[in-house]
C-alpha cells in the first residue's frame, strides 16, 4: 500500500479510534507518553504523530505510568540510541503488568532495520505495534487495527517514495519551529544507516513549504529550522511545484526570507559536497538568514573522507568554510565528527585535529564509530580498540574547549542581539541565542520567552556566557 493516506481516510480513521477508546475506557479521555529519540528530523516527524494523537482524541502524559499509549519515536544512527530503547521498552513490561490495556508502540528508524523488528517481536511481546519510517500517515489505521484485531500489527513495508502533506502537526515547542523541506538521503556515506532505513531523497513541493513558513510566522513563531538531511539537494531529485519553475535551495531560502516578521530562519544539514557559493551569497544576502552554518566535515584526512564516500577533500572543504566567512564575517561554522572510523590511523587523526583549529567551529557534535550492520563501513577491518577511541575522543574534546575558551574570552564585552528561548530551572537564568547559534544565559523576567533582546557579555564561566539584558 502507498506511504500516504488521503485526509478523508485520515479523518476516518482517527474518528475510529476514537471511538474504540472511548469504549475501552468507558468514556475517559486517553492519555499519551511519546518520546522521540534522535535528530530534529525524528522529532518533527513526533510532532506530526502527536498531531494524529490529539486528533484521535488523545491528551497528552509526561508519565508511563498513567498512559493509556505509549510511543517511543526511534533513531538508528548509532548503537547506543538503539540500546537506550531495548532498555525502556524492555522496563515498560512492568507498567504493562500493571496495566493490561496499555498499548505499547514504537517507531522511526531503529524498528525499519529488519532485523531489529524481529527482536522486538520475539523478544518484546508486551509491544503491540511496530510501523516503520514510510508509514507515518498510516499511523492511525494502524493504530485502528491493533486495538481491534486481536493480535500484534507490525508494518515495516518500503517507502513508495511519496509525501503526505495531510498530516496535523502539534508543536513540542512555542519558540522553534522545525520545518521540514525534504526527506530521506541518497549519499550513502559509508558508515551511515539513514539511506537504508529513509529511503530515496524526496523534496516537498516549495508551495506547500512556504504556506508552512507563512503561517508559522504568522502565528508568531520567532525560529525557524528547514530540515533535511541534506538541504543542499533540495529540489534535485524531482520536480517541487506543479507551475514548472526550477528550484533549489538558495531559492527557496531566498522566497521564504521574502515573509515579512521578526524572526530568524535556520537550515540543517548541509551536505559540503553540495554546499555552494550560491548558498552562502543568498545566507549572506537575506535578511532573516542566521549567520550560521552546520556544515558536518566528520574527519580532516582525505584519505579516510574518500573511505566514508564524502566526496569533497579536507582542501575543498577549507575552502568553503573560507568563502562562507569571506561573506560572512561573523559566521559561526558547527561541525560533526566521527572518531576512529574503521582503519582509521592515529596520524590521520590528527589531521582531524588540525583541521578543527584551522576552521576554529563554535561548537562540534563529536561521536566515536558505531557499527551500523548492513553499511559497507561494518564489513571494514576495524583494529583501534574503543578503549584507544576513547582516548582520541579525549584529545578532540580538549581541543575544541581551548578554542572555545579563546572564542568566549573574545566575546567578553561585545553586545548581540538573542532570542530569549527558555527558563533554566536549576537558577531561574534565561536561555538565549544569538542568530550565530551561541548560547548565553541571562537573568530576566520569564515573560520574555520568546522575543528577541540585546545582550552584553559579561563573563565566561565553564564555557558558558553570562550577560546581561541592556537596552538597544
Ligand atoms: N557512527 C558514528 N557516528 C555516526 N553518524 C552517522 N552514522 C554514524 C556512525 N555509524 C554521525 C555523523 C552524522 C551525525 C548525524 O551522526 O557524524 O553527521
Ligand atoms: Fe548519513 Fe551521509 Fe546521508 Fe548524512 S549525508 S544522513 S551522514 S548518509
Amino acid at each position: 500500500m502507498a506511504e500516504t493516506v488521503s485526509a478523508a481516510d485520515l479523518q476516518e480513521y482517527c474518528q475510529l479510534v476514537r471511538s474504540v477508546m472511548e469504549a475501552r475506557l468507558d468514556g475517559r479521555t486517553p492519555l499519551a507518553f511519546t518520546h522521540t529519540y534522535g535528530c530534529q528530523g525524528n522529532v518533527s516527524d513526533g510532532e506530526r504523530i502527536n498531531g494524529m494523537l490529539a486528533q484521535m482524541g488523545f491528551a497528552f502524559t509526561d508519565s508511563p505510568e498513567n498512559a493509556d499509549f505509549i510511543l517511543y519515536n526511534t533513531c538508528a544512527v548509532r548503537e547506543h540510541a538503539e540500546d537506550r530503547v531495548f532498555g525502556n521498552v524492555g522496563a515498560l513490561k512492568h507498567v504493562k503488568n500493571r496495566n493490561p490495556k496499555l498499548i505499547i508502540a514504537l517507531c522511526g528508524c531503529m524498528v525499519q532495520q529488519e532485523k531489529v523488528a524481529n527482536r522486538i517481536y520475539q523478544s518484546y511481546p508486551h509491544v503491540n505495534l511496530v510501523f516503520g519510517t514510510h508509514v507515518i500517515s498510516r499511523f492511525p489505521e494502524l493504530l485502528y487495527k491493533t486495538l481491534t484485531g486481536g493480535k500484534r500489527v507490525f508494518e515495516l513495508s518500503q517507502a513508495d517514495n511519496s509525501i503526505c502533506e495531510e498530516l496535523p502537526v502539534r508543536r513540542d515547542n512555542q519558540v522553534k519551529a522545525w520545518l521540514p523541506i525534504m526527506y530521506g538521503c541518497d549519499n550513502f556515506c559509508t558508515y551511515c544507516i539513514v539511506p537504508h532505513v529513509r529511503g530515496r531523497e524526496r523534496s516537498r513541493d516549495a508551495s506547500k513549504i512556504l504556506a508552512e513558513a507563512r503561517d508559522l510566522i504568522a502565528a508568531g513563531y520567532p525560529d525557524i529550522t528547514l530540515l533535511g538531511q541534506n538541504v543542499n539537494s533540495y529540489a534535485v531529485k524531482n520536480a517541487v511545484s506543479s507551475d514548472g519553475e526550477d528550484w533549489n535551495f538558495p531559492k527557496l531560502l531566498r522566497e521564504i526570507d521574502k515573509i515579512e516578521g521578526d524572526y530568524v530562519l535556520r537550515f540543517m544539514t548541509s551536505h559540503p559536497k553540495d554546499c555552494t557559493e550560491e548558498l552562502l551569497t543568498a545566507m549572506a544576502e537575506c535578511q532573516h538568514t542566521a549567520h550560521h552554518l552546520h556544515l558536518p566535515v566528520q574527519c580532516g584526512s582525505n584519505r579516510v573522507l574518500k573511505a566514508m564516500n564524502r566526496h569533497y577533500t579536507r582542501e575543498q572543504y577549507l575552502e568553503l568554510a573560507r568563502i562562507a566567512r569571506e561573506k560572512m564575517p561573523d559566521i559561526s561554522l558547527t561541525s560533526d565528527i566521527i572518531v576512529g572510523f574503521p582503519g582509521e590511523t592515529y596520524e590521520e587523526f590528527q589531521e582531524t585535529l588540525s583541521l578543527i583549529r584551522e576552521v576554529k567551529y563554535t561548537s562540534l557534535f563529536t561521536f566515536i564509530y558505531s557499527v551500523r550492520e548492513g553499511t559497507p563501513a561494518a564489513k571494514l577491518d576495524d583494529p583501534v580498540t574503543h578503549a584507544e577511541k576513547a582516548k582520541w575522543m579525549k584529545e578532540l574534546l580538549a581541543t575544541q574547549e581551548a578554542i572555545a575558551a579563546e572564542r568566549c574570552n573574545a566575546m567578553i564585552g561585545t553586545r548581540h542581539r538573542v532570542l530569549v528561548e527558555g527558563v533554566d530551572a536549576r537558577d531561574d537564568s534565561l536561555f538565549c541565542r544569538t542568530g550565530t547559534n551561541i548560547v548565553v544565559k541571562c537573568m530576566g523576567q520569564p515573560e520574555l520567552v520568546g522575543q528577541f533582546a540585546e545582550c552584553e557579555i559579561t563573563s565566561a564561566k565553564n564555557w558558558v556566557l553570562q550577560g546581561k539584558f541592556v537596552s538597544r
